[in-house]
């Protein structure tokens, strides 16, 4: 596999870039169809953007409801498309993805869950539906170094590991921004007219919150890191940070709830500084927000008793914590 010539943000001039892609990608679909899923995050909405100026209604946009999403992020992310002319088909695929996750605690066993149920299954059947022949994907270079590194397998990195997906899944996939690290993604977002909100959004990865559940995916496990996700990004939403979370231990601890022992969860704290997301340091969070954190979280979400603040740098940390 040929390495991939990096892209620096500061070396491209995003609307030429907008400009050889969207034509790149229009003469390979020709008369055909492509297909992509949305999921709100910087990436997949970039390449919607992109894929619907070059494509119009040769690309057809899906949301895929797999349960793992932040709180109504479905309907949110489907009506603000909507908004900027992109309609947006909305699946609901909860049940394939649990069932692909029940029972599955290692983290990479995990990613590969949720790749296959991606690809094998809904993606595979929108293709067989639409009649498309492309997915059209917004893979960036760190998805594509750390999986070919072995440090964490990205959900949506084939080629470089020696799959063919047209084999593999029976379709072709499209990845016009795999050249860019996220900076330059929001640079080419923001030329593209999307709104400031989506391309200075913190990123979002593609397995969702089943990257922040350590131990197994489950639709209550999933509702408390829900939870405590909607309050970390709400109590940090005014600081300027790279990318903050939430993450669901599997390990508990004894708190005491009115006097009375409570063997309860532990949620740990994320919030980083960052460029391009292949190192990272902790933001300083200041004591006063740290203590509102823990305050709201063990009040707010049900059976967590106990709340930390990651102080490690990545390396040897990773951002997600699977
Ligand atoms: P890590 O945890 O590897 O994350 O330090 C680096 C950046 O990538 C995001 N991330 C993912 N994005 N698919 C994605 O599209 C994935 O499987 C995935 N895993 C991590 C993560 O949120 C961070 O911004």
């Amino acid at each position: 596999m040929p390495k991939i010539e990096e892209l620096k943000a500061a070396e491209m001039d995003a609307d030429l870039f907008i400009e050889e892609e969207s034509k790149r990608l229009s003469d390979t679909v020709g008369d055909g169809l492509a297909i992509n899923a949305l999921s709100g995050g910087v990436d997949s909405s970039t390449v919607t953007m992109l894929g619907h100026k070059a494509l119009g209604n040769r690309l057809k946009t899906y949301f895929i409801d797999n349960g793992l999403m932040r709180k109504d992020e479905p309907q949110k992310i489907a009506r603000m498309f909507k908004g900027l002319g992109v309609p947006v088909e909305i699946v609901d695929a909860k049940k394939e993805f649990f069932a692909a996750l029940k029972g599955v605690t290692d983290p990479e066993e995990k990613r590969e869950a949720i790749t296959q149920t991606f690809y094998k299954k809904v993606f595979a059947d929108l293709i067989k539906k639409s009649g498309a022949k492309y997915l059209l994907q917004g893979t960036i270079l760190t998805d594509v170094d750390e999986t070919v590194a072995g440090i964490k397998r990205q959900h949506n990195v084939f080629e470089q590991l020696g799959i063919d997906p047209q084999k593999a899944f029976g379709y072709k996939i499209l990845e016009p921004l795999v050249r860019l690290r996220k900076d330059g993604v929001r640079k080419v977002a923001a030329a593209l007219g999307l709104p400031e909100s989506v391309y200075n959004r913190i990123p979002f990865p593609g397995p969702a919150l089943a990257a922040r559940v350590i131990g197994e995916v489950t639709p209550d496990r999933i509702e408390i890191v829900r939870l405590a996700t909607a309050i970390t990004e709400d109590e940090l939403s005014s600081i300027k940070a790279f990318q903050y979370l939430a993450i669901l231990h599997e390990d508990r601890v004894t708190g005491m709830r009115a006097g009375k022992r409570d063997f309860g969860m532990q949620i740990e704290i994320r919030c980083w500084d960052s460029i391009d997301a292949r190192h990272a340091k902790p933001v300083r969070l200041s004591y006063d927000v740290l203590e509102r954190l823990a305050q709201r979280i063990t009040t707010e979400v049900p059976g967590v008793v106990s709340v930390t603040y990651n102080v490690t740098t990545k390396p040897p940390s990773t951002i997600e914590a699977v």
